[in-house]
């Protein structure tokens, strides 16, 4: 018995031992690997961009997911310059809803530094161009890259990066008013934009249309069995949702704020639609969704100006797996 139990002591002594000059040995291959030969300045290096800083929530974070994406492709810090006091509005509204998403960015309460280079880079808002052409070596020599795009609407500037930003929201439990998803429970979140939409000419959804989509989508959607479609409808337009509403059973109308409607979104909302085809804030309730089925008004149909003029490429701006519907004969001004 003795004798057995020591051979095993030794066998397992040296097994330890290998496993540990294993593990030694790749943890000194490591920073090698992971830099592509550019190991020494990686976390001394930067990248900024500009913002729109005064434009709304849904445009905030597409910025923010899209630069912290570039920088990881460049293996550089990324940094806000606090410029003005637009900024720090633009950072307290962002931190409201999705404060982990602030927390992997360097904020500087300053103006950009004179030794950035500036790159043109992303010059139309929601066209996808590749950040590995900012790895060329000359560029990456320089400290700070700052570059000169706003906008960044395309879910290629952040692949693979869902599940961690739907970690980085704000998360609440408290919605009195609004059902829960759940086994009896279908929830489908219906975004309305409008108000500002007709002046610059994006696409708005009409009422008829909207109606249309919903019926569309209690088709569509796979319930479980005891399973009943609700409609929660979202939006800034109070009264306009106040009229889909009217008369219907199982809908419900959402008067909370911004943030708010993401936290519910991430936890409640099972399938989205996006009435408005270019809402930025539509389209951050359906990336972040707990269901993950998004239904949006096809774009290619409508006369959106962003569209007409060639900026938006539905396929950098929309998911693959969402489902476009078509809308006719809608609002135009
Ligand atoms: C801050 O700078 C941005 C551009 O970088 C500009 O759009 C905004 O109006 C400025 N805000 C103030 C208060 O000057
Ligand atoms: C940034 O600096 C300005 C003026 O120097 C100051 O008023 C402001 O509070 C600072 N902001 C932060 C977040 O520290
Ligand atoms: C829902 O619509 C999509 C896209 O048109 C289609 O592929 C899918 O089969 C539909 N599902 C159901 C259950 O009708
Ligand atoms: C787009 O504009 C054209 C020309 O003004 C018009 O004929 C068409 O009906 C419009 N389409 C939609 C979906 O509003």
């Amino acid at each position: 018995m003795i004798i057995v139990s020591r051979g095993f002591s030794l066998y397992f002594f040296l097994l330890w031992t290998f496993l540990l000059v294993l593990v030694v040995y790749f943890y000194t291959l490591l920073p090698e690997n992971e830099v592509n030969g550019t190991p020494v300045f990686e976390e001394r290096k930067f990248i900024s961009s500009n913002f729109a800083v005064s434009k709304q929530l849904g445009n905030n974070i597409f910025e923010l997911a899209s630069i912290l994406g570039i920088s990881r492709v460049l293996h550089r810090t990324p940094v806000i310059f606090l410029q003005n006091s637009t900024y720090q509005y633009m950072l307290n509204r962002v931190i409201q809803s999705i404060p982990g998403l602030l927390e992997e960015f360097l904020v500087l309460n300053e103006t950009v530094p004179d030794q950035v280079v500036w790159v043109d880079f992303n010059r139309k808002c929601c066209t996808f161009e590749n950040p590995q052409k900012l790895k060329n070596w000359k560029l990456q020599e320089n400290e700070i890259i700052y570059l000169t795009g706003l906008y960044y609407q395309s879910f290629k500037y952040f692949p693979n990066m869902r599940s961690e930003l739907r970690g980085f929201l704000e998360t609440s439990e408290k919605f009195p008013t609004l059902p829960k998803s759940d086994n009896k429970n279908y929830v489908t979140c219906v975004h309305i934009r409008r108000s500002d939409f007709f002046d610059v000419g994006f696409h708005v959804g009409s009422e008829k249309s909207i109606r249309e989509v919903i019926g569309y989508i209690k088709t569509n959607v796979t319930l479980l069995q005891d399973q009943k479609v609700s409609f929660v409808i979202f939006g800034d337009d109070i009264n306009f949702m106040r009229s889909l509403i009217q008369n219907q059973v199982n809908y419900y109308l959402s008067e909370n704020s911004d943030s708010e409607d993401l936290a519910y979104a991430k936890k409640n909302c099972d399938a989205v639609f996006i009435s408005s085809a270019h809402s930025t804030f539509g389209w951050w309730m359906g990336y972040l969704s707990k269901g993950n089925q998004v239904y949006y008004a096809d774009i290619r149909g409508t006369n959106d100006s962003v569209y007409k003029t060639g900026d938006l490429k539905p396929d950098d701006y929309y998911l693959p797996h969402w489902i476009p519907v078509k809308v006719e004969a809608d609002i135009f001004v």
